[in-house]
């Protein structure tokens, strides 16, 4: 019997061994740390910005430049750290979108995750004429094949060229959802039926750039076996967030680890986000606090959303993730996928890393003798 290794994944000229990548996770849970290390385990990793500035001395009083500074720090940290494949993951909901693009280009970021709203515009500064010949490579996050073909038809138009690869997240996944409430657990969006479409929209754009677009799958990924399935889907990679806040490296506080460890099934809830987006978090006393009606007041000194209504949402969301990353549980909440509730102890990227390539090889094995014996599997 052979073991059928994971397929690499390429991207333009950019290969991993491993088709694994750590999804962005915003208000300081993924940084260089995390990112570096799964980047010397052989897959993608991936440096969050939203909120990256606030812990800089300067975070409250400057926070633009306070986010540019720590994003050229933590990518520096990183290649420092690794010469492996490292990406940057930018919301396009962030008020300095531009700034933080343009900063991760200059500073030979390999691959750009833009999310939490359509990239269909990128900043002037970039040379959009010739964006391929950039080395950093641009992915966005999708969460419908709609919302796919908009965005290749607009680069198509406005830069004659298209996205490097497309990352498709379902409605399991952790923090800020891109669909509406009352889809969530309609069968018609799930990430079995929206990664076939995602494939199928971008397809004739390969077709006619000449060019392989690889669709990565994400939400609820969890096991080697979840890996398979997706693969033979048509996804060339996954994307997992949540299993890699369980991990020594992860850049949280040891508490923020604990409320994963801690949280039951049913802890783990939708909340509407000031975003204006929903979310999934692991309800605490905080959750239930504003949810109950009770304001967390607040001045906002940065902004940091375009569309954030400030003066009239509850509590500051940057504030609240950035209390959680530090440990202050009290005064914040950990954003968590559906299936944070199956951890149940810390380990090392590298461990899990071994342990889904083992159940990935271990779940073809099952499928390949079920084949043989003509089972259904
Ligand atoms: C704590 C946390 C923070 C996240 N922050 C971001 C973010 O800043 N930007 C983003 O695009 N996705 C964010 N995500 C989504 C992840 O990048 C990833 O796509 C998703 O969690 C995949 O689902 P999984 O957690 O079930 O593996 C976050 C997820 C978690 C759990």
């Amino acid at each position: 019997m052979t073991l059928e290794k994971m397929p690499a994944l390429r991207i333009g000229d950019i290969e991993v061994d491993i088709p694994i990548v750590q999804g962005g996770m915003g208000v300081g849970i993924s940084l260089s740390g995390l990112a570096s290390t799964v980047a010397n385990a052989g897959g993608i990793g991936v440096i969050a910005t939203a909120g990256i500035g606030q812990f800089e001395l300067d975070g409250d009083t400057n926070s633009r430049q306070a986010d540019k500074k720590a994003l050229q720090k933590e990518i520096r940290k990183a290649k420092a750290a690794t010469n492996g494949i490292i990406g940057v993951n930018i919301m396009v909901a962030l008020a300095d979108f531009d700034d933080l693009v343009q900063c991760a280009v200059q500073e030979g970021a390999n691959l750009l995750f833009l999310g939490a709203g359509l990239p269909i515009r990128l900043p002037q500064t970039l040379p959009l004429e010739n964006l391929r010949e950039l080395p950093t490579k641009f992915v966005p996050i999708v969460s419908s094949g709609k919302a796919a073909k908009i965005i290749f038809k607009a680069w198509e138009k406005r830069y004659k060229h298209i996205p490097d690869a497309v990352v498709v997240e379902g409605p399991l996944a952790g923090g800020h959802l891109g669909f509406k409430k009352e889809h969530l657990d309609n069968p018609d969006y799930a990430l079995e039926k929206i990664l076939p479409e995602v494939i199928a929209a971008i397809k004739p754009y390969e077709q006619q750039f000449h060019k392989n677009v690889p669709v990565i799958a994400a939400g609820g990924i969890y096991t080697g076996a979840d890996i398979r399935k997706f693969m033979q889907l048509g996804a060339q990679a996954v994307q997992m967030g949540t299993r890699f806040v369980a991990t020594y490296e992860c850049d949280a506080s040891p508490r923020f680890k604990q409320a994963y460890l801690n949280c039951r099934k049913e802890d783990i809830v939708i909340i509407d986000s000031p975003v204006g987006l929903p979310g999934r978090a692991i309800r605490n006393e905080f959750l239930e606090r504003v949810s109950s009606g009770v304001k967390e007041p607040f001045k906002c000194p940065w902004k940091c959303l375009k569309n954030c209504d400030f003066k009239n949402v509850p509590y500051c969301i940057a504030t609240a993730l950035t209390n959680a990353k530090e440990g202050n549980m009290e005064n914040g909440f950990a954003f968590a996928g559906t299936n944070a509730y199956r951890l149940n102890e810390i380990i090392s990227v590298k461990e899990l890393i071994d342990t889904l390539i083992e159940e990935y090889h271990c779940s073809g094995e099952v499928v390949d003798a079920g084949h043989k014996a003509g089972m259904n599997v």
